[in-house]
């Protein structure tokens, strides 16, 4: 495997194993800039749209709850569903297999480590700790997860429950990512049916991130400002840390609901829209005295398809916004750039 950290400019230390040495500063390379240190005095915003999804699947109600999901994709980018039809159990689950995983020995966790992006499972902390200039406070497995059976083989083995019970969410997962993707693009006026079978056969990548309690949450981040690349991504959290951005910069922080899930839009459909629906950027807070996980199922069109502007949405008034791109040339670019300094949606818009 590559990135066994021997020729990286970094070495690997875990901040699991840093919470459990209590140091009491965080060292100097998770430290931010002040202006880019969060405010953790944020109330946390009640306002912000909870989506009843089963309200989609009854004739009358559908239209209101599809201009619910629109103003909400218009404005900011993210909403949170409940009666979304993943049982509570399953939820609990991942949720437990995370923390086992999270606590088995640090040298076992280490033989799934690697800082190449292309590897299709890999742990690791920070973005990127082989090339990160600052460091974030949080510790990652990530795996590709859709189909199932051409991946799963690959995951952890311990804890023994793992593949189960993660499997069980991932699959569930992948399920209603399809209804979302319907209902956000009957949203936007585009025929779901001609990209039926590409969301089908899409990439859904696992992020099982651990932020530990954290001695200092006000000088650093659990992961900074960026917007997901791919369609949609699908949180589950263990309890409050997200905060993200609205249509005015501000940042909101986003509210624990147990049993919700988080949906955020991501470049692949502010690209397909043309920009009239826009990713989200988001950041993680930390907490001095909690640990909090949270599993991101990051769901994309297949890695080599490349997604241009609607042509439906393309007219003089709207001229094409964005180059086309693929899953597969944002992992070209994380490869070389430093997605804490320049978003990558910006390095597809076209200049006016
Ligand atoms: C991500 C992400 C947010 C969180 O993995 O891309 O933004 O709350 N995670 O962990
Ligand atoms: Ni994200």
């Amino acid at each position: 495997m590559e990135g066994e950290g021997e020729c990286s400019d970094n070495p690997f230390t875990s901040v699991i194993t840093l919470t459990k040495m209590r140091v009491p500063h965080v060292p100097q390379r998770y430290v931010l800039p002040p202006s880019q240190r969060p405010n953790l005095t944020l109330d946390l915003t009640t306002t912000l749209p909870i989506i009843d999804l089963s309200t989609l699947h009854h004739a009358s109600q559908r239209s209101l709850t599809l201009d619910t999901i629109q103003g909400a994709c218009k404005e900011l980018g993210f909403f949170q569903v409940v009666n979304h039809g993943i049982p509570l159990p399953v939820i609990h689950d991942a949720l437990a297999a995370a923390t086992e995983f999270f606590n088995l020995s640090l040298e076992e966790k280490m033989t799934l480590l690697s800082d190449n992006v292309h590897n299709p499972v890999r742990y690791g902390t920070s973005l990127n700790h082989a090339s990160d200039k600052v460091h974030y406070w949080r510790d990652f497995i990530k795996h590709y997860s859709h189909p199932i059976s051409d991946w799963i083989h690959l995951w952890p083995s311990n804890p023994p429950s793992y593949k189960d019970k993660m499997g069980n969410y991932a699959k569930a997962v992948q399920v209603l990512h399809k209804q979302l993707m319907e209902a956000i693009l009957e949203a936007l006026g585009l025929n779901f049916g001609n990209l039926q079978k590409e969301i089908e056969e899409g990439n859904q990548l696992m992020a099982i991130n651990c932020y530990p309690a954290c001695p200092e949450p006000d000088l650093t981040l659990g992961m900074p400002p960026h917007s997901d690349y791919g369609t949609l991504t699908v949180l589950l959290q263990s309890g409050p840390g997200l905060q993200l951005q609205d249509n005015k910069k501000k940042w909101l922080s986003v509210p624990f609901v147990e049993g919700a899930l988080l949906v955020q839009l991501g470049d692949q459909i502010e690209v397909m829209s043309n920009g009239q629906y826009k990713s989200v950027v988001h950041q993680v807070t930390l907490s001095a005295e909690n640990k909090r996980l949270s599993i991101a199922s990051l769901h994309s069109l297949p890695i080599n398809k490349k997604i241009g502007p609607a042509p439906e949405l393309v007219d003089e008034q709207h001229p094409v916004s964005y180059n086309e791109f693929s899953f597969r040339d944002f992992l070209d670019y994380i490869s070389s750039n430093d997605i804490a300094d320049k978003r990558f949606i910006d390095s597809i818009k076209k200049s006016v």
